[in-house]
């Protein structure tokens, strides 16, 4: 640890206002984000967390699945697959679950202030936010459209080339697709949640978390974003013995890992 003075004397922690250091795995992380960028709304620092995870489960060999609810374009799963073509052998099963139309209506009385306004601005925004399963039409305009499993096919199978019979994508709800999609999964080793919302992201919890394996990894990508999502989260885990620890891996991002 290094001390400096600060203008008042006092000795301060110089790392505290360090710049960012390079990621673990910096290199092939700076080049994963080239592959996926146009791919993916979520952070510089969550996706480079999601390469590390999948390159510790590939290394260290853990047993199942990587499965990402909430794909949109791909990117994020992108990251998943491009740490199984380097720590492995690209032969894990990538089961990714999206309605593949815009995002369904937050619950104005659980998903908090952020999700209402974006769904106030929303212009095909109908009826209340009452939580139920109906698209909010062009919710993704600003960032060009919703996601298709088109444009996860051209990212994994196409640009980085994983095996397209080992890329399962999903359409639908998940309230309609993950239950019946339990069998195929089987073990999981990384669950990676892009869910938003409360409803959403209780569902997958409910429906998943049995499925990952002791040491796996569940990726909460909205947990400081949406209120929702973080309540869905916390009381989860207040249903899971013994206690879970969420590691931080920026503001909004969290992960934990199973026991
Ligand atoms: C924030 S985006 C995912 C971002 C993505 N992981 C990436 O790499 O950019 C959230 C996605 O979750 C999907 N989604 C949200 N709730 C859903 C639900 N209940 N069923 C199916 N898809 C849902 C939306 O359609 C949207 O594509």
């Amino acid at each position: 640890m290094t001390t400096t003075a600060s203008t008042s004397g006092v000795p301060v922690v110089a790392h505290i206002d360090a710049p960012i250091e390079p990621y673990d795995l910096d290199a092939e992380i700076a080049l994963a984000l080239t592959r996926v960028q146009h791919h993916t709304m979520v952070t510089r620092h969550r996706l480079a967390a999601t390469y590390q995870i999948a390159a510790f489960a590939e290394r260290s060999g853990l047993r199942g699945s990587f499965v990402e609810c909430g794909t949109w374009k791909g990117g994020a799963s992108g990251m998943m697959a491009l740490a199984s073509v380097r720590h492995g052998s690209a032969s894990r099963d990538l089961h990714l679950f999206d309605s593949f139309v815009d995002m369904c209506v937050p619950d104005e009385t659980l998903d908090g202030e952020i999700a209402v306004a974006q769904a106030r601005a929303t212009p095909g925004l109908t009826g209340p936010l009452d939580g139920t399963l109906r698209p909010m039409t062009g919710f993704y305009e600003p960032l060009g459209g919703h996601g298709t499993p088109e444009d996860v096919r051209a990212l994994l199978c196409d640009e980085i080339a994983y095996p397209a019979d080992r890329v399962h994508i999903h359409e639908g709800w998940f309230q309609d697709t993950l239950v019946p999609a339990r069998e195929s999964i089987g073990e999981i080793a990384v669950l990676r949640l892009d869910t938003d919302f409360y409803a959403g992201t209780l569902y997958c919890l409910e429906s998943l978390f049995d499925l990952v394996v002791s040491g796996g990894f569940v990726i909460f990508d909205d947990y400081g974003c949406y209120e929702g999502c973080r309540r869905a989260v916390d009381e989860f885990l207040t249903t899971v013995t013994p206690p879970h620890f969420l590691n931080h891996i920026d503001a909004e991002g969290r992960y934990l890992i199973k026991r």
